[in-house]
């Protein structure tokens, strides 16, 4: 099985950006944890970070009869993008929102996200760690 693991705006910032909000593990950190996961449990697992929403966009055309899952942490796009949701829906690959902090203690504009509804389920407020359950939340589904 093979997941991606998708990251917008400003997250290639992380450990450095508002660490009070969002920590000091860094990008590099993150992916290097994931990756350690998937070689535990056998999966494949790519990763791309992008401020760009297009190339977010095209990434996960790419996506489409290669990758099983998806696990994004989608930045502001989140609470902005319909071409986001609309590239998830239009590949027809299942999908976690991952968000590090907790996204509904924040202001109102983070409460509504483009993609949630469309999500299998959404991952908030617990870290970095976030993406380590999403991916063994996918993992899980995969092999069942
Ligand atoms: C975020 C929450 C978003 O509101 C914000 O724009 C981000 C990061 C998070 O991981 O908590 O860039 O997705």
């Amino acid at each position: 099985f093979s997941v991606l693991l998708l990251n917008g705006p400003n997250l290639n910032l992380l450990g450095q950006r508002e660490p009070d909000v969002y920590g000091y593990e860094t990008l590099v950190d993150v992916v290097n944890n994931c990756q350690q996961l998937a070689k535990q449990q056998n999966f494949e697992l790519d990763a791309f970070q992008s401020n760009h929403e297009g190339a977010l966009v095209d990434r996960i055309h790419q996506a489409m009869g290669n990758v099983d899952f998806i696990v994004i942490n989608p930045g502001a796009f989140t609470h902005t993008s319909v071409a986001l949701r609309d590239a998830l829906l239009g590949v027809n690959i299942p999908f976690i929102e991952v968000h590090i902090s907790n996204v509904h203690s924040r202001e109102p504009f983070r409460h509504h996200s483009y993609l949630a509804d469309k999500a299998v389920g959404v991952v908030c407020g617990l870290g970095t760690m976030g993406y380590q359950f999403a991916l063994q939340a996918a993992f899980q589904r995969l092999q069942d």
